[in-house]
């Protein structure tokens, strides 16, 4: 009982204290909520007003240099073969005015020339690396063995000469051609490799479209950079941490090459190609008058009629050709990149908080065409196109899923591993591949060897414009698409295909992941290789 006494516990005045202090601390905190509240309201709403605005980056370009249109590249007939002859060269191009940068490029120091071939050609690629660094070249959408795709197993060592040939299969469509070295694919391009490849077939050669190349039919390779005052582009690939979720932007717009461009063309229809080579940036293109446009193909081919469009998304990777008529015309037309309004506005503000970067509400100048005179030509454009023949879900073998990760940069989980297959397809089979964006950023979700048919996307069928062959497919955040397609029929249990995410940035973090096409027995438990820096495991991540 007196020990009781003797230790005194005053907790009743304590708490009476306490309470008048809680009290305070209770008006305090609710002041400092209120505080809070009302800053972060203004802070919120005005990041909204900002981030909701379109900002026109290069409104006051003076528009003054002629687009350079890439030489076709003439093959040398050997025998049954087309030859094309390449080189990986270092330079300087004056692509700012009068300051010129250090840059790459294939038969040139910036860019390559394009490359054309037909339907049932044999083609031939001498490739010689003049690079004091390790090239390749991949031909993408191409269909073709494995080891000539150029992918990072068959890099290029400096001094050394790669000669892939293969057999044109693809139907007439706009491919392209970039380095694909582990880890560089995004400095590489950046720097200036990459070239058009473009197709043609007895479908194409027959339709009326314009096809004189660069006169009525201009291929456009749109590139965003962003250059130093002396002239030299800034790659920050430590922005890859800054801005990990975005990759490398730039507020200067090259197309071929050429900065502030403008192209003559004849006042009649015209057929522009375009090829999105940027590294990260998305572009959503139209005209300023937002006139209509017609789509008429896809990454791979001809769309099966023409598809009426006011804007139109490129990622990164992706291709399309489009019809725009200027009969008639004499004041020039001014290609533009739009803002990228199709997230909501909830989406569009937490990735803006999360990038800091408000690229995609960026427009941008990107050509003018100058329409001439030219001899009345009365033009129609066929209303049929391609006939596709769309591959049922029931001829489907299995379905795959990949999971877009927003952690690491993974897809499913894992970071590319050069000595670990993620996937053994058997050869000639039908597949559906489920892609799953779980991120907060979109992902060009790119196949090798193949190309595709979208099913639908988030249980959507696809729209008009996407009814044609695709290589590269725009997955946005927080969706689902499945993809329908048949593998080649070539075998090698040795040789894998790459399948990535077309930020290029993304690609080298590791969001790729490697793919062999075999008719060997390989069961998914029993997989052998005979190469030795090579391992593969079986295919574990089959959607139910
Ligand atoms: Cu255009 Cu694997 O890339
Ligand atoms: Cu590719
Ligand atoms: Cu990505």
């Amino acid at each position: 009982m007196k020990t009781v006494k003797k230790v005194p516990l005053p907790e009743k005045p304590m708490n009476n204290i306490r309470q008048k202090a809680s009290f305070k601390k209770t008006i305090l905190i609710a002041l400092g909520f209120l505080a809070s509240f009302v800053v972060l309201i203004s802070v919120v709403s005005f990041i909204f007003a900002e981030i909701q605005v379109p900002r026109f980056v290069n409104r006051d370009l003076v528009i003054q240099n002629k687009l350079i249109v890439l030489p076709l590249l003439e093959p040398e007939v050997v025998g049954e073969e087309k030859v094309f002859l390449l080189s990986a060269e270092q330079g300087e191009t004056i692509l700012l005015d009068g300051k010129p940068t250090n840059t790459v490029g294939y038969n040139g120091s910036y860019l390559g020339p394009t490359l054309r071939a037909h339907k049932g050609d044999h083609v031939r690629i001498v490739l010689t690396n003049n690079l004091s660094k390790p090239v390749t070249a991949h031909w993408h959408g191409m269909h073709l063995p494995a080891i000539m795709d150029g992918g990072p197993h068959q890099e290029i060592a400096p001094g050394e000469i790669w000669e892939p040939h293969w057999t044109i299969e693809n139907e007439a469509a706009t491919l392209w051609y970039h380095p694909h070295v582990l880890e560089q694919t995004g400095v590489e391009v950046y720097s200036g490799l990459a070239g058009l490849f473009i197709i043609d077939d007895e479908n194409s050669d027959s339709l009326s479209l314009p096809k004189v190349y660069g006169v009525d039919d201009v291929p456009l390779i749109v590139q965003d950079r962003e250059f130093r005052e002396d002239g030299q582009f800034v790659f920050a690939p430590q922005r890859k941490d800054e801005l990990g979720h975005t990759g490398m932007l730039g507020d200067v717009i090259l197309v071929n090459g050429t900065y502030a461009p403008f192209v003559d063309v004849p006042a009649k229809q015209i057929r522009l190609r375009i090829l999105n080579a940027s590294n990260a940036r998305r572009y959503n293109f139209g005209f300023e008058d937002r006139r209509t446009f017609y789509q008429i193909a896809t990454d791979g081919g001809l769309l099966p009629s023409p598809v009426a469009r006011t804007r139109m998304i490129l990622a990164p990777g992706e291709r399309a050709e489009v019809i725009v008529d200027l009969t008639g015309e004499t004041e020039p037309l001014t290609l533009i990149s739009d803002a990228v309004h199709e997230e909501n506005e909830v989406l569009r503000f937490v990735r803006t908080m999360i990038n800091a970067e408000r690229d995609e509400n960026q427009v941008f100048k990107i050509i003018e065409l100058r329409p001439q005179p030219t001899a009345e030509v009365i033009e129609t454009l066929p209303q049929l196109l391609n006939s596709i023949e769309p591959l049922p879900s029931t001829s489907a073998v299995r379905t795959r899923r990949f999971i877009l990760d927003p952690r690491n940069r993974s897809i499913n989980g894992k970071r590319m591993d050069h000595q670990y297959v993620n996937e053994v397809v058997h050869s000639g089979d039908v597949e559906i591949w489920e892609i799953i964006n779980l991120s907060g950023t979109f992902h060009p979700f790119h196949i090798h060897g193949v190309q595709f048919q979208i099913l639908d996307r988030g249980g959507k069928p696809p729209a008009d414009y996407e009814l044609g062959w695709k290589d590269t497919v725009l997955v946005s955040n927080a969706e689902i698409v499945h993809v329908i397609m048949r593998f080649p029929e070539f075998s090698d249990p040795h040789t894998p295909y790459m399948y990535h995410c077309h930020i290029l940035e993304h690609e080298d973090m590791g969001m790729m992941g490697q793919f062999i096409v075999t008719n060997d027995k390989i069961l998914d438990t029993e997989i052998y290789v005979e190469a030795p820096d090579i391992r593969i495991e079986s295919s574990h991540n089959h959607a139910p």
